[in-house]
């Protein structure tokens, strides 16, 4: 074995049998044995779930660190961590510096099995707090579904299922002989560009220019199974559907794929219920696994789907349109639209995992690429000065779709987006608000052209020099950061005015717009360029003014 890999560390959720092939694997390298949890036993000569009892998590935690940095310092040495161990980024850092980190997978159903198996075969002693509960299969789904990006940092990932402790301890050798050569560190880490962590769940986003090739392996460190469905729509599909086949198959990934028209119009209930005819029609089974390859319109009608066909399944979004790259994949909001109005059905449903390729962005068409543009400059001008100016400074390239930069600006724009909707998941906080950021008035454009006149994010690009013109109204903002955004707009390809479109259907649809009935617009402002602030208080006149600013003569 090559030197370069000092250690190695067994990661996985309980019942994934990291101890005993951690044991088995140093048996036949000749090598050293640590079993953290085993260590802290010592230490304390308490079990592990008396001190979680007696002493709280917390306590087990700083145990659980010194013992790590302990084993870290070691050489040769097959390290078993505590299933937990690897959240905490001080021990992830650690490790990753000690060795290589192989994470043992395995289904929820076999997990429990094996718990359950193992509690039957030593009764009398303390059952596992896991095993403790109401539903223990539905606690370790949930569990292991928060913990699954930190595993998604380990180097190799084996699914150990239907295998054996000697058959995974074999993989693990032929592992470390196939990354002998590997450098560290950390490629796969490099990729996650951010993590949406919300109460309930927490799940990684990639974004990586070619980074499609890697979606089966990505989906694999993810956790999933499975036969994976395509959704897609006619615009996509030819351009990426055999090659995306091609990969999941090639990652050992059965698959099927259905292909819907292009068009918001699709967005319906009508094709939700076909798309679960065909489910139904294929046998798709809790497991398996909703890929949404396309825009926005697919990934929130293969969301909703992934919603509720089943109760829900496991879903990733492989977002295609700049649009879905840095907003619709982010957040878990998925649904369809009724005829009376937009999104009227839907979920909170977050994904599994998000993988944008921005490769993919040289079939968009240009008009829907500069719509996109539209709210990535969103994100910088509510909360990040420095990335505008990143922005500014790179017009030509981005509109070029310069890889390196424009990369960059996606994952920049992603996790502003990922950060905000991780502190207010079902949209309850009113924190998300700050997103609305020129929405109010581009959802009163967009109703009074009956949603034919402008793409999305031409009718955000007015409304947000709309709300810069107000804050500067109500003296928040100074007119040369106004004149700074349109700049920034215009060099994008945006449109900043309107014309042809009657004033008060505008504000009529953005009274009707509003989310509460009887309380006044919240109105999204700028302080500052990166500086947002929220207001209920703004006079109609301003507003009506704005309007008419905004309309061409
Ligand atoms: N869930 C959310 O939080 C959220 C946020 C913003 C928008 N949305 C929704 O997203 C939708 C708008 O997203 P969108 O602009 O991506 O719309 P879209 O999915 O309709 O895509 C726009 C067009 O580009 C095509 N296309 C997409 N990727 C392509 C590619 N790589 N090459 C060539 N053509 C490609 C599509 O076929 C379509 O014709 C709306 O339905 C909106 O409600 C949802
Ligand atoms: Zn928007």
């Amino acid at each position: 074995m090559d030197r370069r890999i000092t250690n190695l560390i067994i990661t996985g959720f309980s019942g994934t049998g990291k101890s005993l092939v951690a044991m088995e694997v140093a048996l036949r390298l000749n090598w050293d044995f640590i079993d953290t949890d085993d260590e802290i036993v010592k230490q304390t000569g308490k079990p592990i779930a008396e001190i979680f009892r007696q002493d709280g998590e917390t306590k087990f935690r700083e145990l659980e660190r010194g013992t790590i940095r302990k084993a870290c310092q070691q050489k040769q040495t097959v390290i078993a961590i505590g299933g937990g161990a690897i959240v905490d980024p001080q021990n992830y850092e650690l490790l990753a510096k000690a060795g290589l980190i192989v994470c043992l997978e395995a289904k929820p159903e076999t997990i429990y099995e094996r718990l359950f198996r193992e509690a039957a075969r030593s009764p009398g002693t303390e059952v596992r707090p896991l095993l403790a509960v109401d539903n223990p299969l539905e606690r370790i789904r949930q569990l292991k579904a928060s913990r699954q990006p930190h595993y998604a940092k380990a180097d190799w990932t084996i699914h150990t299922d239907g295998l054996n402790v000697s058959e995974v301890a074999e993989e693990i050798i032929r592992a470390s002989r196939l990354l002998r050569h590997y450098t560290p560190r950390n490629d796969s880490d490099k990729d996650i560009t951010c993590l949406v962590e919300t109460k309930t769940q927490s799940y990684p986003i990639f974004v990586g220019y070619g980074l499609l090739d890697r979606l089966g392996e990505k989906m694999k460190q993810a956790g999933l199974y499975g036969t994976a469905i395509i959704i897609s729509d006619k615009n996509v599909f030819p351009l990426y559907g055999s090659k995306v086949e091609g990969i999941l198959k090639g990652a050992g990934f059965a698959g099927n794929s259905i292909v819907v028209p292009p068009g918001e119009e699709t967005k319906s209930m009508d094709y939700a219920i076909k798309i679960c005819d065909f489910l139904v029609k294929h046998r798709v089974e809790r497991d398996d696994i909703i890929i949404a390859l396309g825009g926005g319109m697919v990934g929130d009608l293969a969301g909703f789907v992934a919603a509720t066909f089943l109760r829900g399944m496991p879903w990733v979004q492989v977002p295609t349109s700049l649009i879905a790259m840095v907003d619709a994949s982010i957040g878990g909001k998925v649904g369809v639209n009724h005829p009376e109005g937009k999104n009227l059905i839907g979920a909170f449903y977050q994904p599994n995992l998000v993988l944008a390729d921005p490769q993919t962005l040289t079939t968009l068409p240009k008009r829907e690429l500069a719509s996109g543009w539209a709210e990535v400059i969103k994100h910088g001008m509510i909360l990040d000065e420095e990335f505008v100016q990143f922005l500014e400074g790179n017009v030509s390239k981005l509109t070029k779709l310069e890889p390196e930069s424009l990369t960059r600006a996606i994952a920049r724009s992603a996790a502003i987006k990922a950060q905000v909707v991780s502190q207010d998941e079902k949209e309850r906080e009113g924190k998300r608000t700050i997103l609305n950021y020129g929405h109010t008035i581009a959802h009163g454009l967009e109703a009074a052209t009956q949603y034919k006149r402008f793409l999305h994010g031409e009718a955000v690009a007015i409304g947000m020099v709309g709300a810069a013109k107000l804050s500067q109204r109500l003296g928040l903002l100074p007119v040369a950061a106004v004149e700074r955004q349109q700049a920034l707009l215009q060099k994008f390809g945006l449109p900043t005015s309107f014309s042809g479109v009657d004033l008060t259907e505008i504000t009529r649809a953005m009274e009707l717009d509003k989310k509460t009935r009887g309380k006044a617009i919240r109105w999204v402002l700028l302080q500052d360029i990166g500086k947002v602030v929220i207001s209920s208080d703004v006079p109609q006149r301003d507003v009506l003014a704005v309007l008419r600013e905004l309309a061409e003569p």
